[in-house]
């Protein structure tokens, strides 16, 4: 058997997870630490106050690990867009991930300097015009995910999207422990994309609470609304309702994803914080003993 998936040998890593970029949440100690230990961390440019903050961390993560790592870049609304584009292709970063937005342009400026792009989709209406504008892979964004999710269930937008592009898929959604991410590849894809698992990280630099309600929480304490953004996203109920208090009241100042908390369903898998090496070892020891316990026929 061929070892590795095509993403892992696209990317130049052990394993085939991506610690997904999360507003916020995803920093340099992550990409260093998730990188160190064999899988990829990809963090928002957006998570930097400045475009310059943007490259002082793109550098930083190049001095502190060898290991390649991404960057997210929103194409909707985002103002920064071109200047933190232009940083990602002067840096070299090894990878760019798109979300919200027509791809077409910022591809062909990334191939031009050998930057690979993959872009998040949830159907295989958006996953068409991302891989005609020559996507490296597509980012199955299914129901259930952290942030904005898409509403088909992984079972089905795995395999669709992998028959019907005949190219690499990442499965983001749902994904917390070492079976769901031997249930992800033996589905079709090339490698797992896990956000909310890595709120629950030593390294996040969140509030202790939010991880805490992220180990305590099940998906029923999950609200899909697109209240907050204006595009439907999963967030925990009882944050919510403080920012719709807030709303009401008009007084206290609340912020989106700062104060209203976004996460997955695997909020019901996750009882622990740990530190983000020990959470991409666990995954694949996990992933280990999942394709071990499979029954013969
Ligand atoms: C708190 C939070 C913030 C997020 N911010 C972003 C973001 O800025 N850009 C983006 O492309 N995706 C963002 N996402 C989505 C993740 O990249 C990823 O698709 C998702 O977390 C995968 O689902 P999971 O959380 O169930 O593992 C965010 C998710 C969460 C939970």
């Amino acid at each position: 058997m061929e070892s590795g998936t095509r993403l892992t040998r696209m990317l130049g890593i052990r394993y085939p997870l991506i610690a997904a970029p999360m507003f916020l949440v995803s920093n340099a100690d992550m990409m260093v630490e998730v990188g160190e230990a064999g899988a990829l961390g990809a963090m928002p440019a957006l998570n930097l106050r400045s475009t310059d903050e943007f490259r002082e961390t793109v550098r930083e993560i190049k001095r502190r690990t060898n290991a390649p790592f991404g960057v997210n870049l929103i194409l909707l609304n985002n103002p920064r867009i071109e200047d933190d584009l232009k940083v990602c292709l002067e840096e070299q970063v090894p990878l760019i991930i798109t979300s919200l937005g027509n791809p077409t342009e910022l591809i062909a400026a990334a191939h031009g300097k050998g930057v690979r792009v993959f872009c998040d989709v949830i159907n295989l209406k958006h996953a068409q015009k991302a891989h005609a504008a020559g996507a490296d892979a597509l980012i199955a964004v299914s129901a259930g995910a952290g942030g904005h999710a898409g509403p088909v269930s992984p079972f089905v937008l795995i395999p669709w999207l992998s028959a019907e592009l005949k190219t690499p898929v990442v499965a983001a959604g749902g994904i917390a422990n070492g079976a769901n991410v031997a249930a992800a590849l033996a589905l079709g894809a090339d490698a797992a994309y896990l956000g909310t698992r890595f709120i629950a990280s030593q390294e996040a630099p969140v509030e202790e609470a939010f991880k805490l309600a992220i180990c305590q929480a099940s998906p029923e304490d999950l609200e899909f609304t697109p209240e907050v953004t204006g595009h439907h996203a999963n967030f925990l109920k009882e944050s919510l309702e403080k920012f719709r208090a807030a709303k009401r009241e008009g007084g206290t100042e609340i912020k989106r994803w700062r104060d209203v908390w976004s996460a997955g369903q695997t909020v019901g898998l996750i009882t622990q914080v740990k530190p983000c090496r020990e959470i991409v070892a666990d995954l694949m020891s996990e992933y280990h003993a999942a394709r071990a316990s499979l029954p013969a026929f």
